[in-house]
């Protein structure tokens, strides 16, 4: 048996120091100190020798075990620090190489615009809401007391979905005020901003899809005074304080009186030129008091409550703010457009 033992040490050492990696380490290790080891197994005969042999045995197996387990101790030290040191041969960093120009984004001007608005209606106690794209032709025209003959309903005019001209995608965010005082009833202060789309032929002032910003107020005793000094405030906000502003009447079918609102042209002060197309105003919104048909329509009382609404293009108002000349550079994405804001 010490020949044997003798024989393990031998063999065990030798193979504890030729492995190259931690795991052909482990595999030595369970060969030869494992449960079914060599070194086991070879001491479950320990019971076949004589009373004297089996002290002696017993020590020199216990050396040999020592002697193993210190070794692979040892090697495994060793192969860690080569370890090491492969990975940081593998990565080294060369700092000479040129960095990779990473390109960062920034807000779209049109959001920047749309972001400013909706700050200015949010710390004036509005709501804001959000409403679907694709509309039923009842929010989009008929509850907005749009009647069946409206010229707005033309084919040529809206993208209907349906051949029974029910479903289409809204023409305006105009339906939302229908919605949110069905969902939410009154009183309420709300704007809506999203995608509208009609049947327009694309050029420098026209698309297909384009953004509006619709506002409503419903609510006990609300009059013109409300509505002419709510938006006077929105638009001083967004132009300035010293912008001046006329209302002038209009026509819409869901509201009753209706205006449109202009604004003096910031860069003639009002005489004419280009930008007012001569005019000396800039139109900038269509509103008006909700008819109360269209109260009626959403369970309000006329006689109870009142509100007035309003809606304007996002894009327009883009265009003025960053001095963009044509609508159409706001929807190509190219990217020496946008970074220019
Ligand atoms: N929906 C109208 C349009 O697309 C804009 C508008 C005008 C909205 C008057 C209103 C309003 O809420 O009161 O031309």
């Amino acid at each position: 048996m010490k020949e044997q033992l003798q024989a393990i040490r031998q063999q065990a050492l030798s193979a504890v120091t030729g492995t190259q990696s931690t795991a052909d380490l482990e595999t030595v290790r369970v060969q030869y100190l494992g449960k079914k080891g060599e070194l086991t197994s070879l001491l479950k005969q320990m019971g076949k020798l004589t009373p004297e042999e089996r002290p002696v045995m017993g020590q020199l197996a216990n050396e040999v075990r020592a002697e193993v387990e210190s070794a692979i101790e040892a090697q495994s030290a060793v192969l860690a620090g080569k370890a090491l040191t492969e990975k940081l041969e593998a990565e080294t960093l060369d700092v000479s190489i040129p960095g990779k120009v990473l390109h960062v984004g920034h807000k779209h001007p049109m959001y920047t615009v749309l972001d400013e608005i909706k700050e200015i209606f949010i710390n004036m106690g509005f709501e804001i809401m959000d409403g679907p794209e694709i509309e039923q032709e009842a929010y989009n025209f008929t509850k907005l007391n749009t009647p069946a003959d409206h010229p707005a309903r033309e084919w040529s005019d809206t993208f209907y979905l349906d051949s029974e001209s029910k479903t289409l995608l809204r023409t305006q965010t105009s339906p939302m005020q229908i919605r949110a005082m069905e969902t939410y009833g009154v009183p309420i202060r709300m704007i809506s901003p999203g995608r509208v789309y009609r049947k327009d032929e694309v050029d420098a002032t026209h698309s297909p899809m384009f953004h509006q910003i619709e506002g409503l107020v419903v609510d006990k005793g609300i009059t013109m005074a409300d509505l002419k000094g709510t938006l006077n405030a929105v638009i001083r906000e967004i132009y300035g304080l010293g912008t001046v502003t006329r209302f002038r009447p209009h026509h819409f079918p869901f509201t009753e009186p209706s205006c449109e609102m202009d604004i003096q042209c910031h860069k003639c002060g009002g005489v004419g030129c280009p930008t007012c197309k001569g005019e000396g105003w800039i139109e900038v919104l269509g509103a008006g008091m909700v008819h109360p048909k269209v109260l009626r329509n959403c369970g309000v009382d006329p006689d109870v409550y009142s509100g007035f609404a309003f809606g304007f293009g996002l894009e327009r108002l883009a265009m003025g703010q960053f001095k963009i000349s044509d609508l159409r550079l706001i929807f190509e994405n190219d990217i020496r457009f946008l970074e220019q804001f």
